[in-house]
């Protein structure tokens, strides 16, 4: 019986977006571009080609549903990318359009473009604003932000702030959909500590493929509660948003997440370089990718000093050789460059990818303050409520689809599978039975992790949380108030394809 849900997700796919895939194809303005470069080296990592089947089972089986290659698609050959050619960009501020007495308002498009990701052909992206990662919202706390977006695809699109305490008509709800030609304005109220957040597709199955073509921002919430650290501002707290991606020979984003995604992404360029100065910087790391987990660290074995997580500062600094960001997940870092030689190479590499950019210290800044060493604590944590109740996540592999399922369901936009009345604090305890490691995110709300397997949470994980990595077979718990805003939201599993084509994903209401 299972098996038909399986078809569905297909049917239902392809009725309500089927006919406006996002995928975006070639054509003329492509052209233009030089070819293959001279001096190429393979990426560092193995494995180009077929994918390891670490993603899901069945995922085979999946061809064919909509963003998906047909059965029997010939696998374009990966480009052969030659690293450290480009400058990581910094990413482009967006300017508001208008500015109340509490408001910022902005006005962005949607729409299909070409950006250059690596030397070469230009790449066709679907994207907010033309680039590759959308224009970067810079919020203060306390203030509003609205956004109109006008979607000039032909496709209906749904925007989501990723860790936004926002009220339900501005979150996103997969099936809550700002249509083809149309513009909808979203409303951020920034009530919340600052944080960096990002934003994303949401479309009811198709985030994986929208997110995948380009469909992703960043947003950062300022609070001046961080003042009294004196943090590096400016130039030098410089957010870096990496993603993955299969880019074939001509460039082109190919999507198959079967495949061993090897090219990364800094900011929208493979293995860049990024000149620094000799000075303190902060680094904001968000992981974009649809489902790589990085794991991040510096070649000279430098520890990784770690102030902030997905909703903003941790109470103290995580200072570690390593910093894992699963998909959706947000690290932010204090890397001292006072220490290096001028004409310093230094890679920020990950444990299965490599070199994925390249610090080099070649930069003049003014002579930096001489600081206090970073305090030992950081931000106190707001108290944890009392709970009232206890909410039990399983998270299951289903024999019969090869599916996976959040309490035995496939999701559906219309099936409340928790009503959590305002106001009430939870403990989550959410275990997987699939053998498989998932990640989990809720909306609305920033969360505790209580423990992982029974065991405290790590340094890196003390903080304000809204994604968490699941353990294969593993339990987490974590607590959340859920304190205003009634209305409908979602939480899923953060594996984007988990969530698009399994279904993953299940319906909260707050209730008044
Ligand atoms: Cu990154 Cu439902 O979200
Ligand atoms: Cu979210
Ligand atoms: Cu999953």
């Amino acid at each position: 019986m299972k098996r038909r849900n399986v078809l569905k997700i297909a049917a239902a796919a392809s009725t309500s977006a089927g006919a406006g895939l996002l995928v975006v194809g070639k054509d003329s303005g492509a052209s233009g571009a030089s070819g293959a470069a001279t001096g190429q080296v393979a990426p560092a990592a193995a494995g180009v080609g077929e994918g390891s089947g670490e993603l899901m089972p069945g995922m085979k089986g999946m061809a064919g549903l909509p963003g998906l290659p047909a059965a029997g698609a010939v696998t374009p050959p990966p480009a052969v990318l030659t690293p450290f050619v480009d400058a990581m960009p910094r990413l482009v501020d967006a300017v508001p359009v208008s500015t109340t007495a509490d408001t910022d308002h902005y006005a962005t498009s949607i729409e299909n473009s070409y950006v250059q990701l690596a030397p070469g052909k230009p790449t066709a992206v679907t994207s907010y604003g033309g680039g590759f990662i959308g224009p970067l919202i810079r919020a203060q706390r306390g203030r509003k932000v609205s956004v109109t977006y006008t979607n000039n695809l032909s496709a209906s699109v749904v925007v989501h702030l990723h860790g936004g305490h926002v009220p339900s008509p501005s979150d996103g709800f997969p099936t809550d959909e700002l249509a083809a030609g149309a513009s909808r304005t979203y409303t951020y109220p920034n009530l919340q500590r600052g944080a960096t957040l990002w934003y994303h597709d949401h479309l009811h199955m198709m985030e994986a493929v929208n997110v995948y073509n380009g469909l992703h921002g960043v947003y950062i919430l300022h609070d001046p509660a961080e003042d009294v650290l004196d943090l590096p501002g400016g130039r030098y707290d410089v957010p870096i948003f990496l993603r993955d991606a299969y880019l074939d020979v001509d460039n082109t984003l190919y999507y198959d997440p079967t495949l061993t995604w090897t090219a990364l992404l800094a900011n929208g360029k493979a293995r860049p370089y990024f000149p620094v100065g000799q000075r303190q910087y902060r680094f904001r790391l968000i992981n974009g990718s649809n489902h790589r987990t990085l794991t991040l660290s510096l070649s000279d074995g430098t520890p990784l000093v770690q102030i902030a997580g997905d909703g903003g500062l941790l109470p103290a600094p995580s200072v570690a050789p390593q910093l894992a960001l699963s998909s959706a997940e947000r690290g932010e870092v204090l890397v001292d460059f006072s220490g290096y030689p001028m004409g310093t190479q230094l890679y920020l590499e990950d444990s299965v990818l490599g070199q994925i950019l390249r610090f080099d210290v070649t930069e003049t800044c003014p002579p930096e303050p001489r600081k206090a060493a970073l305090p030992a604590t950081l931000a106190a944590l707001p108290a944890l409520k009392h709970p009232t109740n206890t909410r039990d996540i399983t998270l299951s592999l289903s024999a019969d689809t090869n599916y996976f399922y959040i309490n035995g369901k496939v999701f559906d936009p219309n099936v409340v599978m928790a009503s959590i009345p305002v106001g009430t604090t939870e403990i989550w305890q959410v275990t997987d039975i699939s053998g498989w490691e998932h990640n989990f995110h809720i909306h609305l709300v920033q969360f505790r992790v209580l423990d992982i397997n029974g065991a405290p949470p790590g340094p890196s994980m003390q903080g304000l949380k809204d994604t968490v990595p699941i353990p294969a077979n593993g339990t987490v718990r974590l607590q959340a108030t859920f304190s205003d805003y009634p209305g409908k939201y979602v939480f899923h599993c953060h594996l984007l394809e988990h969530a698009s084509f399994t279904g993953m994903m299940a319906r909260m209401d707050i209730t008044a």
